[in-house]
């Protein structure tokens, strides 16, 4: 039997998974945004469903209720669709795809008799390019009858499925946040280092992606220990410090940054070498 979803909130999350869930023999049902205009463009994105200019009673009527909606939206439209599907919501499965809120941020929704959980694709959903899903790492969470439902749509979708506790989501979540947002922010200033040395914006990421792409790949397949190059594990201090002195040039930032990331990686990769952290301190402090 062909299950029906409704998709609240079909931004990037919402249009991405509406779209292949569609195209592996899901029925889309409405597809809920604020405004008509962005509802009927994401119903083209998608290839179906009926676009909604917010929320409606006709969202209980399917079968799986996905809300793709900003994390801090997620409350109050659980707190609403409740209000308007009341007890329709029984045998109804209504699943999140945030990273950091769990199932417990569905609780008006359980508490109208539904199956509520968390289905998080471990991926960046950009507007610009299409994100891949086949392989990607899906955590779920939430009560059990909803746990089988984002298994099922997890696995259709490609990905490789772990279960996580409600409580340990926002720290989940937050390590992602180092291999997306503070990746990008770091190759970014690596970037904007290289333009203010008359580097075009080309030249510089020319530079620094294939070293980028060349850490990653040692990452995966050789480890951190075999990956860790630079002037720290050398012990060539005097570049440490001259690193350091050529940052205080630009926004603080820069400086503060490269002070947190090394010490993080004497933490991380010399774990109990306090010379090393010392001598590091020294370095840092310009001396
Ligand atoms: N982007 C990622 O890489 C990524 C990865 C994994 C998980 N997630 C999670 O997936 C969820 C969606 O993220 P996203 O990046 O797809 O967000 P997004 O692109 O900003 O999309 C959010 C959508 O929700 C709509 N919306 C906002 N408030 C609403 C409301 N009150 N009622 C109905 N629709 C509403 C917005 O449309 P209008 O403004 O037109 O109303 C928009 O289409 C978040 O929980 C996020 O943490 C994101």
């Amino acid at each position: 039997m062909t299950e029906t979803l409704a998709i609240v909130g079909a931004g990037r999350v919402g249009r991405t998974l509406g779209r292949r869930l569609r195209e592996l023999g899901w029925r889309i049902g409405p597809v809920v945004t604020r405004s008509a205009a962005t509802a009927r463009a994401a119903v083209r994105a998608i290839g179906g469903g009926a676009p909604c200019a917010g929320l409606t009673r006709r969202i209980v009527a399917a079968d799986v209720v996905l809300l793709t909606t900003p994390d801090s939206a997620v409350p109050r439209v659980a707190a609403e669709l409740a209000r308007l599907g009341g007890r329709e919501w029984r045998g109804r499965v209504a699943l999140h795809t945030s990273g950091a809120l769990s199932s417990r941020s569905l609780r008006p929704l359980a508490r109208a008799g539904a199956a509520t959980g968390s289905l998080h694709p471990f991926q960046t959903f950009s507007t610009r390019a299409a994100a891949e899903l086949d392989g990607a790492l899906f955590t779920v969470e939430g009560d059990a009858r909803a746990v089988r439902v984002a298994r099922r749509l997890a696995r259709a979708l490609g990905g490789i499925v772990v279960r996580l506790d409600a409580g340990d989501k926002p720290a989940y979540h937050a390590a992602g946040g180092y291999a997306a947002g503070h990746l990008l922010t770091v190759l970014e200033a690596g970037t904007r280092t290289l333009m203010s040395l008359g580097f075009t914006r080309r030249q510089a990421v020319r530079a620094l992606v294939p070293m980028a792409r060349q850490t990653l790949a040692n990452f995966e397949r050789h480890g951190p220990g075999a990956t860790w190059t630079g002037p720290l594990v050398r012990g060539d201090f005097g570049t440490i410090a001259s690193h350091v002195a050529a940052m205080r040039r630009y926004p603080p930032e820069y400086a503060a940054a490269y002070a947190a990331l090394s010490r993080l990686a004497v933490r991380l990769l010399a774990p109990g070498d306090a010379a090393l952290r010392r001598r590091l301190e020294r370095a840092l402090a310009g001396r």
